[in-house]
């Protein structure tokens, strides 16, 4: 079964839309994360940007100290975040892109053009006990370079396949590039999570990828809580996930 990773920076999102720059605010993300974990989800995610622009250095510490599955931390390769992940010790890092430089084309990192540095991250990574995933296309190029890295994991990102969801043709090309990433990426020893774009109607396709661990999902989740609560919108993403797929 996938297991589903819920992502909590938008409910920072909207907290800094008021407070930002205060030490206090709600909505509150690791509140967030605490009744996600308590309505199934089996892991929680947080992206530490650069910039602050949503999750803060206060929260990471709190959800490290409070959450009881597992917190996925995703960061860029940068100095400063090196740092911080280090000392924190989530259970995973996912090396992520911030920066023009470090992008691919399509929106993943560039592994193969920053593989001596992160080679070296991934291995301090390792040696404090935290796993390694790196964001990543679905580009043989890219998934070939992540390997060599020596990371235990690969997350597929999900958002050419989330929007070109409407047009079945361009879908069905979206879908057929990431079951043949995943494919690969297992080949060639890597462990595979998904994750960007995908929601409610489109998250059962990723059933029929074989092996993928698990999913990462926010916006999605985050936007229906406003609806229905955090914990009903992580129970109706667990039950979307596990729906048979019309297709
Ligand atoms: N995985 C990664 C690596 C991401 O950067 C994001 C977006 O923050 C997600 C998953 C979640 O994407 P979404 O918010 O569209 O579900």
């Amino acid at each position: 079964m996938m297991k589903l990773g819920v992502n909590i920076d938008h409910v920072a999102t909207v907290r800094e839309a008021r407070y930002r720059g205060q030490v206090h605010g709600e909505p509150d993300p690791v509140a967030a994360a605490l009744v996600s974990e308590a309505a199934g989800a089996h892991g929680i995610t947080a992206h530490l940007r650069e910039d602050r622009r949503h999750i803060q250095d206060r929260d990471v510490l709190a959800l490290r100290r409070q959450i009881r599955t597992r917190l996925n931390l995703e960061m860029a390769d940068i100095p400063e975040i090196v740092e911080i992940a280090l000392k924190l010790k989530p259970d995973i890092v996912c090396l992520v892109p911030e920066r023009r430089q470090e992008v691919t084309t399509e929106g993943g990192l560039d592994v193969s053009g920053h593989f001596q540095s992160l080679e070296i991250t991934r291995r301090r990574m390792n040696e404090a006990g935290i796993e390694v995933s790196l964001f990543i296309t679905p580009d043989p190029v890219q998934i070939e370079a992540s390997a060599r890295t020596g990371s235990q994991f690969i997350e597929l990102h999900t958002g050419a396949f989330a929007e070109a969801f409407a047009q079945p043709a361009d879908r069905d090309r979206e879908f057929q590039r990431l079951l043949e990433g995943a494919r690969q990426a297992q080949s060639l020893g890597l462990q595979v999570n998904a994750g960007h774009g995908l929601n409610y109607e489109n998250v059962h396709w990723m059933q029929r990828i074989p092996g993928l661990v698990e999913l990462n999902i926010g916006h999605s989740i985050v936007s229906r809580a406003l609806r229905v609560g955090m914990a009903q919108a992580v129970r109706d993403m667990l039950q979307a996930m596990a729906a048979v797929p019309e297709h």
